[in-house]
């Protein structure tokens, strides 16, 4: 019996290592013979530890197992019977089945440490055509697809490739930005452990066209899981000939290795992270230049998300027009979202852009853990805005959010109660912003301390209009008088707060005010 079990860091935070131990020694009292081949996680988060087993018909999944269900769980496998974690057929699953995987189709299905097993579920395929096109028909490959830098900006990735492609240069590099350090965000991860060739395959296939021969991943160092699934994918690919000199055959080199950061929001930014790969302390660089002319070692540099590169083997694979034909307005192709935070469904959910808040919230995300009302959702990391419910036909889209005052960021949804108390969300965006400030302007580094110091006075009810309009006015200088996102997203969450939940700001009448 071949048995799928996620070695995914959500998985084994709830005890998959464990159920892998008891179905081995279950199996082994039992005379069973069982084949466990660990995966990475299809990211039906409330399900973990979820496991799977071959069969005819596919594979059947079980879920949430706990050590104490294996017994049970490993007899209903043998006999293909009845089970109350049964979920049946695991591409049927209602949940997974209305995504459209483009990215994470691989995702908690292959063995993220075999290259033959990505090989055979269509991996290198887009790269095989890539060495076919030649880097100007990559170029307008990746450019007629329509794809935006995932990290969040959303810059176009066919024009910072064409920058650094037309660069002169000696050296050249590709720099794979995964300092996933966004609340609620964990799709970077996921991918390099569930997936970890397909981000091999993007940055490789980058290599080729803008002429870099050496590429780096950074890494957060919060992710011990993913750098180890990263390093072990580096040495398969080198051993397959996927890295190296004469890559896949043909007469390009390009090899990679992964950085580890220190642990420093601030390094997710790209020229912070250029200046920690460097080995120097996580300092924002002021942009013009830009890293596409004056990047890594002062070289022109790719430095795109992990995303925005594990979209890349589909687009060469599929075609363009493939991945372009999903999406809405500017915003083509598909976005792995993930849902967080007090939600019962938490995962990752990719799918075409369009799809409103209220349908990812509501319907997909089922409501809250909790039961209670949804009251607001932050969209876009800890800088990005809170949207309330009135605002929950806002589509998915980067112009949509930009038009409310918000942003889709890096996709990641963070679901808040009605218990969630506005006035401590927006003390909390400064009290982040003063902790993660690298301190290199004043509107960040003294802002944000005056920030929380001004929303505690307004908390306490301190002269509460007077302190609340200086916080706008603070905004607005955070805002424009900034060097990076860091303080310059500030806002975003704090006047979305003051906005739309206002009544949390303002002191309610007393009885004897009402009554006047
Ligand atoms: P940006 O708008 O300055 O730049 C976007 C990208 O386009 C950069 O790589 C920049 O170098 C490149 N670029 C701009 N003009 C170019 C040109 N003419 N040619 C070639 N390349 C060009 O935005 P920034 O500051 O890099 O990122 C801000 C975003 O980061 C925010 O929207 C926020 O959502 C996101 N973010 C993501 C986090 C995460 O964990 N993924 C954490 C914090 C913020
Ligand atoms: Fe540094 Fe903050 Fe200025 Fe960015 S906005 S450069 S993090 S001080």
């Amino acid at each position: 019996m071949k048995i799928f079990v996620p070695r995914d860091a959500t998985a084994v935070a709830v005890g998959a290592d464990e159920v892998v131990t008891a179905l081995e020694q279950i199996a082994q009292q039992r005379g069973l013979s069982i084949e466990i081949i660990r995966t990475g996680s299809r990211g039906l988060h409330w399900l973990e530890p979820m496991i799977e087993v071959a069969t005819p018909g596919g594979r059947v999944a079980y879920g949430p197992v706990g050590t104490e269900d294996v017994a049970s769980v490993l007899e209903s496998m043998a006999n293909n019977g009845p089970h109350a974690l049964r979920l049946g057929i695991a591409d049927k699953i209602p949940w997974l089945k209305r995504q459209t995987r483009l990215t994470f189709a691989r995702c908690g299905v292959i063995d993220p440490r075999s290259l033959d097993d990505y090989r055979a579920h269509g991996g290198y395929k887009g790269f095989e055509r890539a060495l076919s096109l030649g880097p100007d028909a990559i170029l307008n490959e990746v450019t007629a697809s329509g794809l935006r830098g995932r990290g969040g900006a959303g810059f176009p990735t066919g024009i910072k490739w064409k920058t650094v492609a037309q660069a002169k240069a000696d050296r050249k590099f590709i720099v794979c930005n995964a300092d996933e350090g966004d609340s609620g965000t964990f799709a970077d991860r996921m991918i390099m452990e569930g997936d970890p060739f397909l981000v091999i395959e993007g940055m490789t296939t980058a290599g080729i066209t803008v002429g870099a021969t050496k590429g780096y991943i950074y890494i957060r160092s919060e992710y011990p899981h993913a750098v180890e699934a990263m390093n072990a994918a580096i040495k398969a690919a080198r051993r397959g000939g996927y890295l190296g000199d004469k890559i896949g055959g043909s007469t390009y080199s390009f090899d990679m290795e992964v950085r580890v950061g220190a642990g420093a929001y601030v390094c997710g930014e790209e020229t912070s992270l250029l200046e920690s790969l460097e080995g120097r302390r996580g300092l924002v660089r002021a942009k013009p230049p830009l890293p596409a002319h004056y990047g890594l070692f002062g070289k022109p540099t790719v430095i795109n998300n992990v995303l925005s590169f594990a979209a890349i083997p589909f687009i060469l694979a599929e075609g363009a027009k493939a991945y372009a034909d999903f999406g809405m307005g500017r915003s083509r192709g598909t976005m792995p979202i993930q849902l967080a935070g007090n939600i019962r469904h938490g995962g990752l959910f990719e799918t075409a852009f369009g799809v409103t808040l209220g349908e990812l919230v509501d319907d997909i995300g089922g409501g809250t853990f909790t039961g209670r009302p949804v009251r607001a959702v932050q969209v876009g990391g800890p800088l990005g805005a809170y949207f309330p419910r009135a605002l929950f036909d806002t589509p998915f889209d980067y112009e949509a959010f930009a038009a409310r005052d918000g942003l889709i960021g890096h996709g990641g949804i963070v679901v808040f109660d009605d218990s969630v108390d506005m006035r401590k969300q927006a003390r909390f965006a400064m009290e982040f912003c003063a902790v993660e400030s690298c301190g290199k302007c004043t509107p960040c580094r003294i802002g944000s301390t005056r920030g929380v110091e001004t929303i505690e006075k307004i908390i306490n009810g301190e002269r509460v209009a007077e302190n609340l309009a200086l916080v706008g006015d603070l905004c607005n200088t955070m805002k424009f008088g900034s060097l990076c996102a860091l303080g310059g997203f500030t806002p975003y969450p704090v006047l979305s707060a003051l906005k739309h939940f206002r009544e949390d700001f303002i002191p309610a009448p007393t009885t004897l005010q009402a009554a006047e």
